[in-house]
């Protein structure tokens, strides 16, 4: 029999043909995304409003912002559906780091263009283990993490967690959770949240309790103090299967401590036998390293770490000691092709192309959206307060930070061209997740100065 010293797809993709085909595409992509400009107008011949209703009429529920995308972008900038291009500050709440049309993404899709749409479990290809090896290696040399499992959503990734824990401590149960978190919207995940609001009509089943997380307006002992003693109280009345943390609260109101504290925190859970697990599903390559709890430098504590939006897959990462039994774990999907690549893509790029660390890419953005927001709240200290950032996690309060006017504000924004969102709950935040994967300084100026004019314009009413 003859053989051959490669398959026939990699027969195919090392092809000259092959190799012109995506070289043809990646320049006429690059032609068509160069014209994707913060000046394109409302197409007016486009009856985009009836696009939107039929989010409506197909959902039972509207869209929050009138805004469908095109299908093409230009780095922090997408086209919508009726040609009016939109500055991403909130990139799909994290999703898009690396922004819009990325030639490495797409490079990468072209390459998995003939594979399986959707892998699974039973019969995958290479693209799961390539993924997960890339970032195992990056953890394991300094946390306890050397194993991990691929879903398709955060909810999911933090469901897998919980079973494991509970698999390992049952009969055990419960998690101690912080108030004003945020986890998901699976029927466990809604509990947990600390937001009833998000399962209204929904039954409960005491799965959780809440300490407090870190508060930024009191001291580092305070919060110490406050916190510690909670979970020692809930630890002396019940047994529980772990803590889980969100090192900065998403969702909750951008609120985070320094290293100190969450190393008290976790010296006293350690002592109570808890397993650590740190959600970084919105964290997760946004804080200076890969994950927060590196940039915290809490390594030894973590026993399971969760990730997803931004990686394009979600991962639960774990230590061995807590590996799930045969049976607690599968599903039909573990990602489709195109995720399982673009999170590969996504690792190499956050590794490789100088966006971590102090002097990273990252950081410098940061302290860029820092400088700009502190002059604009130091001109007018009404209009901008409470500005929390880490990374590219940016949030500010505007004026009272009531409901009604963060969102009167943020329609105000949209109108103006910016996407931004929410967090918190009273006071309420302007929260963004930047693609930082591909602004410049400039960007972050045009920006600042739409939120300018546009704070203006709602202290004028
Ligand atoms: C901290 C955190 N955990 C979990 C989730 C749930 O992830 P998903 O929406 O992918 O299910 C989110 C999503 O916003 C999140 O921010």
């Amino acid at each position: 029999m003859k053989t051959q010293s490669y398959t026939q797809y990699q027969a195919l993709i090392q092809s000259s043909e092959f190799k012109k085909l995506k070289e043809d595409f990646l320049s006429l992509m690059e032609k068509y995304t160069s014209s994707v400009q913060f000046e394109n107008q409302a197409i007016p011949e486009i009856d985009y409003q009836s696009a939107l209703d039929e989010f409506l009429e197909l959902r039972g529920r509207g869209l929050f912002y009138p805004t469908i995308q095109s299908g093409l972008g230009r780095g922090p900038l997408y086209e919508q559906l009726n040609g009016e291009v939109k500055y991403d500050m909130v990139t799909g709440i994290g999703v898009n780091f690396f922004g819009h049309s990325h030639p490495r993404f797409a490079s990468t899709l072209f390459d998995g263009v003939v594979n399986d749409v959707m892998q699974g479990n039973l019969q995958p290809g290479v693209e799961a283990t390539v993924f997960l090896r890339r970032l195992i290696d990056q953890v394991s040399k300094k946390s306890r993490l050397e194993q991990g499992w691929i879903m398709g959503s955060g909810t999911m990734v933090n469901e897998v967690a919980l079973k494991i824990l509970r698999q390992k401590k049952s009969p055990a149960s419960k998690i101690i959770a912080f108030e004003d978190c945020f986890c998901g919207r699976s029927t466990a995940m809604q509990e947990i949240t600390d937001n009833p609001k998000y399962r209204q009509g929904q039954p409960t089943y005491g799965i959780v309790d809440y300490i407090p997380h870190y508060h930024m307006e009191d001291s580092l002992d305070v919060n110490i103090e406050r916190t510690v003693s909670a979970l020692k109280v809930l630890c002396q009345k019940e047994d529980y299967v772990g803590l889980m943390i969100e090192l900065v609260q998403g969702e909750g109101g951008f609120s985070f401590g320094p290293k100190d504290y969450y190393v008290a925190v976790f010296e006293e859970a350690k002592k109570q036998g808890l397993y650590i697990w740190a959600d970084e599903i919105q964290t997760f390559g946004r804080t200076g390293e890969l994950f927060c709890y590196q940039t915290f430098g809490l390594d030894e504590y973590v026993d399971l770490v969760t990730a997803g939006k931004m990686l394009q897959s979600c991962v639960v990462l774990y230590t061995k000691e807590i590996c799930p039994q045969p049976g607690l774990v599968a599903g039909t999907f573990a990602g489709s092709t195109s995720a399982l690549r673009t999170a590969k893509v996504t690792l190499d790029l956050l590794l490789d192309e100088g966006f971590l660390g102090p002097e990273g890419k990252i950081q410098k953005l940061s302290d860029e959206f820092r400088k700009q927001l502190e002059s604009l709240s130091s001109e007018h200290p009404h209009w901008v307060s409470q500005i929390r950032i880490l990374g590219g996690m940016i949030a500010f309060q505007p004026f009272d930070g009531s409901m009604e006017r963060v969102k009167s504000f943020l329609f105000k924004l949209f109108e103006a061209g910016v996407v931004a969102f929410s967090c918190g709950h009273g006071p309420y935040l302007v929260r963004m997740l930047p693609p930082f994967g591909v602004m410049t300084k400039d960007d972050i100026s045009k920006v600042v100065s739409i939120i300018e004019s546009t704070l203006e314009k709602e202290a004028s009413e």
